[in-house]
């Protein structure tokens, strides 16, 4: 069912049946629809905290089932995340988020989703969500989350691309656990056409292309990188938004390096309930390139520096300090979790296209604001007392449009 016309800045009430009966009314409040705010946060992942005890003090099982105890911790934690952030931005229009929203790969996972959505401030507040790679194996997501605009384009079990817009800004949510790129350019070319003087364009996609965490930025975070540089390039992309790689970065403003480089993808495990975490795959050679190196021989350690050195695909924009004006880079922002169900360290070396990156163990959140001429972005991290901190200075990227008189006007009082 799809509600629309809804008003800015009204209280909705609403019911559901449930079992036949209709539950207590729910409120829905709109926000204004010229200030936009959104709340960004990467990977909830209810249900990952495994080895907490459980009632029985043994050690949660991977598949416990039922009583499972991560499922219930995380959803408490997803909880007390939103409404701190929430009660302190009471202006926020809608929540994005990057990814792995519940845990169980490839497997059923009703108590995770349970734990997910019985947060009390999502019966109020919209969502976009995207598949991540926990996400993106069994067609569960798609029975939780409703998403407009599905252009049938990155398709896997759960579901794929979608786009939307929302006050200045055209959102595009690409599914990249389909690792067909020119599935993902007809989704942007869809998306472009149908709002195609939006002031904002912003990518989300859960894996890292350009994050910092020492899991998978340096190897399956960046699996799409060369393909998808270029393709965002072309299509004006401002900001992308990712998830993944459970630690917190900021780049520089980053553009391709015009160069052709090769297509790599990451291919399912021979169980095809989960992927082959140990290869990236040359798509028109079909070489698998082995990605931990630590136990490789000396061909397979070659491969990986060939492929490191293919991925080295980018420039970086010459800009200083925490604004920036009409830049012609992309800015990639990397989520921390939200709920604090799993952290990764940070990766050994901080990589050159990096200009600020965290991981303090506390869960985070950042706020966007969208007004047709500025991006800006704020992260906090929720400390033990509930009290919140910024980890990262404002940053505000400024578009001003030379061939709108209005902006200019504004711009020179
Ligand atoms: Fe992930």
């Amino acid at each position: 069912m799809t509600v629309t016309g809804l008003k800015e800045s009204t209280k909705y009430y609403y019911t559901v049946q449930k079992d036949g009966k209709q539950t207590d009314p729910a409120e829905f409040d709109t926000q204004s629809f010229d200030t936009v705010k959104m709340l960004f946060v990467g990977d909830p992942q209810v249900g990952t905290s495994k080895g907490q005890p459980t009632s029985s003090s043994e050690e949660l099982a991977e598949d416990s089932g039922e009583a499972n105890t991560a499922a219930e911790n995380d959803g408490f934690a997803w909880n007390r995340t939103l409404n701190i952030a929430l009660d302190q931005n009471k202006d926020i229009n809608y929540i994005i988020s990057a990814g792995d929203q519940v845990n169980n790969t490839g497997n059923p996972k009703e108590e995770e989703f349970a734990s997910y959505l019985n947060a009390e401030k999502l019966s109020g507040i919209a969502e976009a969500t995207t598949i991540g790679n926990h996400d993106s194996l069994t067609k569960d997501y798609g029975y939780h989350f409703f998403n407009p605009n599905q252009t049938g384009k990155g398709q896997t079990e759960a579901g794929g691309d979608y786009y939307y817009s929302y006050g200045p800004g055209l959102f595009i949510v690409l599914n990249t656990n389909n690792y067909n790129v020119a599935e993902h350019a007809e989704t942007i070319k869809e998306a472009v056409a149908s709002n195609p003087d939006a002031k904002w364009r912003i990518v989300t996609i859960h894996q890292d292309i350009y994050g910092s965490g020492l899991d998978h930025s340096n190897t399956d975070g960046m699996i799409l990188r060369t393909q998808l540089t270029p393709l965002f390039d072309e299509n004006d992309i401002d900001v992308v938004l990712q998830g993944h790689d459970h630690t917190y970065s900021r780049t520089k403003m980053l553009e391709g390096d015009g160069q052709e480089h090769g297509k790599y993808e990451f291919r399912l495990d021979d169980t095809g309930k989960d992927y082959d975490w140990d290869h990236a795959y040359n798509v028109d050679t079909d070489e698998a390139i082995k990605l931990d190196t630590s136990d490789a021989t000396d061909d397979e350690k070659a491969a990986k520096e060939k492929f490191d050195q293919d991925n080295s695909c980018y420039t970086i924009e010459d800009v200083d300090g925490n604004s920036v004006n009409n830049p012609t880079g992309i800015l990639y922002m990397t989520a921390n979790s939200a709920s604090g169900s799993k952290y990764y360290e940070l990766a050994e070396t901080q990589q050159d296209y990096v200009e600020v990156r965290s991981q303090n163990w506390l869960p985070s959140y950042s706020v966007i604001s969208l007004s047709d001429s500025a991006f800006t972005i704020d992260t906090y991290q929720i400390k033990d007392d509930g009290s919140v901190e910024a980890i990262d200075d404002t940053f505000t990227i400024n578009k001003t449009d030379s061939s709108d008189e209005t902006s200019a006007v504004t711009e020179a009082q």
